[in-house]
């Protein structure tokens, strides 16, 4: 289906918090300035607040000050802004806003086409979505669409029974779930790297690769989010939902067509495979972690259990590193490591591909082993294709030294900063769902989360156990060194 942008109304709920004044507001302003919003738009934004629609522009023109580069068309985007106060509890306030948004696609003439973005608290996703309806908000001549943040439920349970609440208002083609990871360019190459490139999908299965490792390490601790953050974890926080799709990603079988739901059928295969561990297993193979005090960049910082907000007996996970191995042909037998975790040495999102080694080395130098060809797709900080090859050692007679060929994104005369939501909202504006969570996606990753959480729910853990501005726990080392593998670290 050919996507194209048309006439929309983008009415943004929680529109003075945190989200939308550091990322959502600039990013549509940057889509502004690179002419990819509609010729007739405007924005309402919604909150609590009392402002006026020439206050709430100032609050957006500051926070767009501290992001952007370019304020040339900053007034003139401005001028495309309005707000109303909102009491997300009260359909009189959703009436009042209905007639407000009525006058304003009246006066750009714009067929009712309306994306709702809801960036609220998710226990509120419910009451907002029944109070759309009613309020005949959702009643459009144009399209209708529902952009959520994460956490979609906080279980299987828990996400089954939120979609069917918003499932009475949006049909599934309508529900646009964010992972901004899917918005990061270098999560959206891992597919272009795979299916455009005759000379690695031969190679993509159990025959050629060893090993596959994922590691989206953060040096920020839990900063002001304490109370989602504890009851979440990295579990919740960073592996159910970045984590697991980039393993889809890198498993799925390629599709049939670019088209989203080819794309995300073969993903919902790809995470159906995912061999749900035994209880040992979850023991195992999937460590949790939690940071003690520790120096990050000659910086003391506190332990989880210090932070403002945390009990001091918190036993919220912190870090995360899992051996998962996926149960079909092209997978049997290559364990996918994956590891994130908060006050770790660096930020560093890095996807490695290491190859088997060649079946006869001919150029063992005194039992050392040839180094592994790898490919590495370096998300961030830098955006970043590396592979690296055996080429001879200058001049040195037959030996090998390890070469790497690279292409960094920066140096592309192209390349411009880009946010993650600059590309998903525009892709919502296409009504392109390709970058979005569908729920059955969330299935199978809940189904994988639970059944890890219920084990460790029964086994107390010995927390803290790792040193803040370190690589996590010993026992991450240790669940590769029992497979003879180690982690590729960043150098
Ligand atoms: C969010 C998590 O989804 O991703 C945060 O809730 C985490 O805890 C963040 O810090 C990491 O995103 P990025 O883009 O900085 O890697």
């Amino acid at each position: 289906m050919k996507h194209q942008i048309v006439p929309t109304t983008i009415i943004l709920f929680g529109a003075t918090g945190d989200l939308s004044q550091r990322k959502l507001f600039p990013s549509l302003y940057h889509l502004y300035i690179y002419n990819k919003l509609p010729s007739n738009f405007c924005i309402v934004g919604t909150s609590r607040k009392d402002l006026t629609d020439h206050d709430f522009r100032q609050m957006i023109k500051e926070s767009i000050s501290k992001k952007s580069f370019d304020f040339t068309h900053l007034d003139e985007f401005l001028t495309h802004l309005y707000y109303s106060q909102q009491d997300v509890l009260s359909e009189e306030s959703y009436i009042k806003l209905n007639q407000k948004v009525n006058d304003l696609e009246s006066k750009y003439d714009i067929p009712q086409n309306r994306i709702f973005y809801l960036a609220l608290a998710p226990k509120l996703f419910n009451d907002v979505t029944d109070f759309l309806d009613s309020s005949g908000l959702t009643t459009v001549k144009g399209y209708k669409r529902l952009i959520v943040e994460k956490p979609f439920g906080d279980s299987l349970n828990s996400a089954i029974q939120l979609n069917n609440e918003i499932s009475t208002t949006f049909k599934e083609d309508e529900i646009f779930r964010i992972d901004h990871y899917l918005g990061k360019d270098m999560i959206q190459n891992i597919e272009v790297i795979r299916f455009a490139n005759s000379i690695f999908e031969p190679l993509w299965n159990n025959h050629y690769i060893s090993n596959i490792q994922i590691t989206a390490a953060e040096s920020i601790g839990v900063l002001d989010r304490a109370s989602y953050y504890d009851q979440s974890g990295a579990l919740k926080d960073m592996f159910q939902n970045h984590l697991l799709q980039i393993v889809a990603l890198l498993a799925m079988e390629p599709p049939i067509s670019l088209s989203s739901e080819d794309i995300r059928n073969e993903k919902v295969k790809a995470l159906k495979s995912i061999k749900l561990p035994t209880k040992q297993q979850v023991l195992s193979d999937y460590i949790r972690g939690q940071y003690d005090s520790g120096n990050i960049s000659d910086e003391s910082v506190k332990s989880y259990r210090e932070e403002d907000g945390i009990s001091d007996s918190s036993n919220t996970d912190t870090f995360i590193a899992a051996k998962i191995m996926i149960d079909n042909f092209r997978w049997a037998g290559v364990p996918f490591y994956i590891r994130t975790g908060k006050r770790m040495k660096e930020k560093s999102t890095r996807i490695v591909i290491e190859f088997k080694e060649v079946p006869l080395n001919l150029y063992y130098q005194s039992e050392e082993k040839l180094d592994s060809n790898l490919l590495i797709i370096n998300v961030q900080p830098e955006e970043r294709i590396e592979f690296t090859l055996n080429a001879k050692h200058y001049s040195e007679g037959m030996s090998t030294k390890p070469v790497k060929l690279h292409y960094d994104l920066v140096q592309d005369q192209e390349y411009h900063p880009f946010d993650a939501y600059e590309s998903l909202l525009y892709d919502c504006l296409l009504g392109d769902s390709t970058n979005f969570t569908h729920f059955d996606e969330l299935i199978a990753s809940w189904n994988l989360v639970d059944c890890i959480h219920d084990v460790w729910q029964q086994h107390k853990p010995s927390f803290p156990n790792y040193r803040a501005g370190s690589q996590g726990p010993r026992q991450s080392e240790l669940l590769l060194s029992k497979d003879g593998f180690s982690w590729w670290e960043n150098n």
